[in-house]
């Protein structure tokens, strides 16, 4: 039996550290809380409107929705383009299971095509071969930071609405358009660790048609008239973006670009710090393109055992995701099985996410890759 090698990390290093990224807006959102609280105001409000002209200016959209979540925001984004029942919904296997939720809850059936084992996102030509008469959307997934490659998909779909998953890719872009702003709407997540995170659940929809965001402020809101709320045009549901969040989110967005120069600059040192270890770095970004390292995450062999030690030295690492969405138990239903998507599959078995998050320090990310090359050399032995 192989012994345990002696710990090579000093202090644990978590996945993520919010308490780190948060530091220097505490003081800022606790002015923002007295203040709501004494105005007593909640639901919508100034703070959502600002929010909403200031997201749709940073991601080049004319129009922003504040939402409850990123999977309402999926889902608002697809029952507004009229996706519903007897539809279909192009998507990838490889994805946060909420990508597949938002399109079974706006009552379509879920069609999946497996990613390109470079990019790790929707492959064009598999969505060419998938394209058929009832697909009624596509929704290609920004996964890990990383711009899902717009332009073939774009050219891939003719006149069937994309709907881009930037759940975890606020801010990437490609030329000089930011990802969420390519398709006929960009669905965003601002679950606490994203790249843009609230306090809580938060979402948003952009988009550039006006008549689409109003659709989704409407659905966001019980289907009510916009000039008059007790006039139902439509069943809707709950699922705004609350003020407290919306303001919150407005001092991160001020922060935002300078926390993503600082995740690019940790995936760097991570690239120099892993250098000539036996695993696959995450793809560099394509040309002209710039990914956001939402996650840093590698493919490696013998991933179970590496993870299991790494978590034992205290260093944070983790998996998105050990298991395809068409593998899933509650997924079956689909009628995919093993075998069907084999890149998905064989990511799902190999990935591996590293701590990524601003505030991460370069001793930091020295420790993590001692720990994981003591990891290695023993998986070797
Ligand atoms: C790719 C992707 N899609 C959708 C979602 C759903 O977002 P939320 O958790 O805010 O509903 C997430 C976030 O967890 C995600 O990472």
């Amino acid at each position: 039996m192989t012994a345990t090698p002696r710990s090579l990390v000093e202090r644990a290093v978590p996945l993520v550290d919010l308490t780190r990224v948060d530091e220097d807006l505490l003081s800022a959102a606790e002015t923002l809380f007295s203040r709501l609280a004494r105005s007593g105001s909640f639901t919508f409000g100034e703070e959502l409107e600002a929010f909403e002209a200031e997201f749709a200016e940073y991601c080049g959209s004319r129009h922003c929705a504040g939402v409850s979540d990123g999977t309402d925001a999926l889902r608002l984004a697809l029952e507004a383009l009229g996706v519903g029942s007897g539809d279909e919904v192009i998507t990838v296997p490889h994805t946060f299971i909420g990508t597949l939720e938002a399109i079974a809850m706006a009552g379509a059936r879920p069609v999946l095509v497996d990613v390109d084992p470079e990019t790790r996102c929707m492959d064009p030509e598999r969505l060419s071969g998938a394209l058929g008469p009832n697909t009624a959307a596509v929704i290609p997934v920004h996964l890990y930071g990383r711009p899902a490659p717009m332009p073939e998909l774009l050219a891939m779909c003719a006149d069937v609405p994309v709907v881009e998953d930037a759940a975890q890719a606020h801010g990437a872009k490609i030329g000089d358009r930011r990802a969420g702003a390519f398709g006929a709407a960009g669905c965003f997540s601002f679950y606490p660790t994203k790249n843009l995170g609230a306090m809580g659940d938060g979402g948003a929809v952009v988009c550039d048609d006006e008549a689409l965001a109003d659709r989704i402020r409407s659905l966001r809101h019980h289907g009510s008239d916009s000039a008059n709320s007790n006039r139902h045009l439509r069943a809707g549901s709950t699922a705004r973006l609350d003020n407290l969040q919306a303001g919150i989110l407005r001092l991160k967005l001020e922060r935002l670009d300078g926390w993503n120069a600082q995740r690019r600059e940790l995936a760097e040192a991570y690239r120099k710090a892993l250098e000539g270890l036996p695993l696959t770095l995450p793809p560099a970004d394509s040309p002209g393109a710039s990914q956001v390292f939402h996650l840093f995450v590698l493919e490696l062999d013998r991933r179970d055992h590496v993870l299991g030690t790494l978590r034992k030295q205290g260093v944070g690492a983790a998996i998105h995701y050990p298991t395809p969405a068409h593998l899933q138990p509650g997924w079956q239903h689909l009628g995919y099985g093993p075998g069907d998507f084999p890149v998905a599959e064989r990511l799902a078995r190999h990935s591996l996410s590293l701590p990524m998050f601003p505030g991460m320090t370069d001793d930091e990310i020295t420790q993590v890759a001692d720990v994981l090359g003591a990891a290695l050399a023993q998986v070797e032995r």
